[in-house]
C-alpha cells in the first residue's frame, strides 16, 4: 500500500507529525539516521540523508514525501539527494518544512535552508513549502543555556515569535493530506517577545536572578535581526499555544 514517508519522523517536529498522520488512517515510513521501533501503521527504517546511504530504499513506494529531516549543516545537499530519489520514483505531492527568513538572514543556516527550499521548488515535482519561527522547544533550550551563565548577555533588539511545534505539526498534517500548494503562508507564534523577556520569564519561572549585560550582536546578522528580518509579515498564520503555556507545561511543579 502506498505510504507517508517522513524524513527526521524521530525529531522534536516529527514525534508529532508521525503520530497524527497514523491516527488518520495514513501508514508511515520513518527515516532517520539512528532508526526506531515500528509499531501500528508506523514503519522506521534507517538512512542518512548526509551520505544518501538508504535514501532511494527508503522512497522506493511512498506515495507522498514529509520532508523534516534537517541539522545544523547540510540540508541543501541533503534535500537535493531526497528530491532527486523522490523525481525517481514520481512521488505525487513533495512536502517541506523551512524556515521564516531564509530568504532575508544572513547566518549560513538560513541560506542552506533557502538552498533546500529550492530544490523542492526546481524538482519538477508537485510541492508544498511551510516556513514556521523557531519552536518552543529551541528556544528554551537557548535561553536554558544562557540562564546558566552567571552573567547574562543579552543581545538588544532581537526578537522572536516562538511557535509550538504542536500547532506546526497539525498545519503540516493538512499541508501532506491537501493538495500540493507551492509556498504557503508563515507560520509564527501568537506573541513576539524580545530576547530580554524571553530570558527573564525563563528565569523567573525557574526562581533565580541572574543581572544581565546588554551587549549589541555585531555585523550583518545583528543589523537584520534587529530590523526583523527573521519575523513573519502581515500575511502568516498563527499559532495559539503560547510561550508562556509552552514554559508553564515544561517547569516542573514540585521543583
Ligand atoms: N527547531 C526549530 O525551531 C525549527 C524552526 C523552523 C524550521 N525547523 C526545521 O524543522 C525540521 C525539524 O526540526 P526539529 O527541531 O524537529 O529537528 P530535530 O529535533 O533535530 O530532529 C531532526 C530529525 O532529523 C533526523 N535527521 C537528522 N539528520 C539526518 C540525516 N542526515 N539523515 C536522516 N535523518 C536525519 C533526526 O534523526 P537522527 O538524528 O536519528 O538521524 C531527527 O529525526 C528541520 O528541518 C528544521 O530545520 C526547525
Amino acid at each position: 500500500m502506498a505510504f507517508i514517508l517522513v524524513t527526521g519522523g524521530t525529531g522534536t517536529l516529527g514525534r508529532l507529525v508521525t503520530p497524527l498522520l497514523s491516527d488518520a488512517g495514513h501508514p508511515v515510513r520513518v527515516l532517520s539516521r539512528r532508526g526506531g521501533t515500528s509499531a501500528g501503521g508506523v514503519e522506521h527504517v534507517v538512512g542518512d540523508l548526509s551520505t544518501g546511504e538508504g535514501v532511494e530504499a527508503a522512497v522506493e513506494g511512498a506515495e507522498v514525501v514529509l520532508h523534516l529531516a534537517g541539522g545544523p549543516k547540510g540540508d541543501a545537499a541533503a534535500t537535493e539527494r531526497l528530491v532527486r530519489a523522490a523525481v525517481a520514483v514520481g512521488v505525487r505531492h513533495f512536502v517541506h518544512i523551512s524556515a521564516i527568513g531564509v530568504d532575508r538572514m544572513p547566518p549560513a543556516w538560513f541560506s542552506e535552508k533557502l538552498g533546500a527550499e529550492r530544490a523542492v521548488a526546481e524538482s519538477g515535482l508537485p510541492w508544498t513549502t511551510l516556513r514556521a519561527a523557531q519552536f518552543h522547544d529551541l528556544v528554551l533550550t537557548v535561553v536554558g543555556k544562557m540562564a546558566r551563565l552567571p552573567v547574562v548577555p543579552v543581545p538588544g533588539g532581537l526578537r522572536f515569535e516562538p511557535v509550538d511545534a504542536r500547532d506546526v505539526a497539525e498545519r503540516l498534517v493538512g499541508l501532506t493530506l491537501g493538495e500540493p500548494a507551492g509556498l504557503v503562508p508563515d507560520l509564527a507564534g501568537p506573541e513576539v517577545h524580545g530576547l530580554g523577556e524571553l530570558v527573564r520569564s525563563y528565569l523567573a519561572a525557574h526562581d533565580k536572578r541572574r543581572p544581565a549585560l546588554p551587549i549589541r550582536m555585531p555585523g550583518k546578522a545583528g543589523r537584520a535581526y534587529r530590523a526583523g528580518d527573521n519575523l513573519a509579515g502581515p500575511q502568516a498564520t498563527r499559532g495559539t499555544r503560547t510561550w508562556e503555556d509552552f514554559l508553564a507545561e515544561r517547569v516542573p511543579a514540585n521543583r
